[in-house]
């Protein structure tokens, strides 16, 4: 028996209504704020990765699916969601249209060689949105306030926003320098990886699967502390809005990010769950990713929200809605002999937008009914009984089991009105 790859999973029919209710609830809410879709490659030449997520992150050393194709290229299957839309944006030159770039993305694939565990998997599947050409503190407000009325909208409600400041590129390399001078008396304690990384991208040591929690790492100095004026300023307008809007926040200087792009605001919504902390999404600005990848400079932000986790979060707190009934109307023929009758009217109903079906399975008029009480009818519409002869058929109500005849003129607008 061939099994799905470790870390990956199906979405079954039975499922898909809460992938496609969760969805719509997403592409609502981002195109009422004026956010509009794109769609990029699952994968792409893996330089892109390298330069967008940093070379030196967990991300691109240990988790990325990079592989070469026929043409001997070098090709990652999507690590992250950002890095692709940038692409797209510089290479579709969308910078030079109005400003600002409101884009959204959904159901995207996300590829880590992660090990696998409840919340987290090699496939998971993303929406994210992303906002380019604003500076304003209120780009960043604005992501966050959709997020948690989207999360709301879904019943989650033991959340948690945490936000930090990243610094930029005038702020950083000074903190960066007391960083590694922090760091290097512990360079023993440290994983192989990171022993590299204080020299290379210490801040990458922060967020380090294996030396993240470590005591000596829990200590060191804070990039907060040595914000520039710019940094400090974005971040206490940032604060100062989601006071007024009034979104409980928590400033969490442990919050560095697992990707290079990050400047300034960075945060998460986490939850408690089943005793421990998720993050349930992602972002920041990344101020320097449009030109670092070869656009003209463009400031951004965005986030990630992992899907998965917003169904395992539901299902856990037992909020997930019900599955809607498969089908409106059920047609049968009292002569089992001849179903096809019942075929062309359930192609009619389908024409006019009822969810109708008839027997594919030479069942039973008993198995019939039985089938259609299993699968939700609302109705079940039976041809070829007395009321023929009437130019009508019965209608039975599945719910009440009131048996109605219906003539076949009316019976259009019969099902639509009652199914309503
Ligand atoms: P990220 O924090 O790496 O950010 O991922 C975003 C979200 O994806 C996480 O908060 C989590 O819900 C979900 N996620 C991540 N890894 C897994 C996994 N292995 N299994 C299941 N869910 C997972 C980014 O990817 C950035 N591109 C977000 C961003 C957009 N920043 C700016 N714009």
């Amino acid at each position: 028996m061939i099994q799905a790859p470790r870390g990956t999973k199906d979405v079954l029919p039975q499922e898909s209504y809460l992938w496609q209710w969760i969805e719509q609830e997403m592409r609502t809410i981002a195109e009422k704020a004026g956010y509009r879709e794109i769609r990029t490659p699952v994968f792409e030449h893996t330089e892109l990765f390298l330069r967008g997520v940093g070379d030196t992150t967990d991300i691109v050393q240990k988790e990325m699916y990079t592989f070469e194709d026929k043409g001997k290229r070098s090709i990652t299957l999507k690590p992250e969601g950002t890095a692709g839309v940038v692409r797209a944006v510089i290479e579709n030159r969308l910078y030079a249209d109005t400003l600002p770039i409101k884009a959204y993305y959904i159901n995207s694939p996300i590829f880590r060689y992660e090990n696998p565990q409840s919340g987290r998997l090699r496939e998971h599947h993303q929406f994210g949105m992303e906002f380019f050409g604003s500076l304003s503190p209120s780009a960043d407000a604005e992501l966050i306030v959709i997020l948690l009325a989207l999360l709301k909208r879904f019943g989650i409600n033991n959340l948690a926003v945490h936000i930090n400041s990243n610094g930029c590129e005038k702020c950083r390399p000074s903190y960066l320098e007391k960083l590694r001078g922090y760091l290097k008396p512990y360079r023993n304690k440290l994983c192989d990886t990171c022993k590299i990384r204080i020299e290379q991208n210490p801040l990458r040591v922060l967020d380090c699967k294996i030396d993240a929690d470590k005591p000596e790492v829990r200590g060191t100095p804070l990039m907060i502390d040595y914000l520039c004026d710019e940094c400090d300023e974005h971040f206490e307008n940032l604060k100062a809005i989601l006071d007024k809007i009034e979104v409980p926040y928590t400033i969490d200087t442990s919050i560095v990010r697992g990707l290079d792009y990050y400047t300034k605001t960075v945060f998460e919504i986490t939850m408690q769950t089943k005793g421990r902390e998720m993050a349930l999404c992602g972002g920041g600005r990344y101020d320097g990713l449009v030109s670092e990848l070869g656009g003209p400079v463009t400031p951004a932000v965005g986030f990630g929200l992992g899907m998965e986790r917003i169904i395992l979060e539901m299902s856990n707190q037992n909020i997930l809605p019900a599955a809607p009934p498969i089908l409106d109307v059920f047609v049968c023929n009292l002569q089992k002999e001849d179903q096809s009758e019942a075929f062309l009217l359930s192609q009619l109903l389908r024409q006019s937008g009822i969810k109708a079906d008839s027997d594919h399975m030479n069942r039973s008029l008993k198995a019939q009914f039985k089938y259609a009480d299993k699968i939700g009818a609302k109705f079940v519409v039976i041809v070829g009984g007395e009321e023929e002869s009437r130019g009508a058929v019965a209608v039975r109500n599945m719910n009440t089991k009131e048996q109605t005849e219906v003539s076949k003129n009316n019976l259009i607008q019969f099902l639509l009105e009652k199914g309503n």
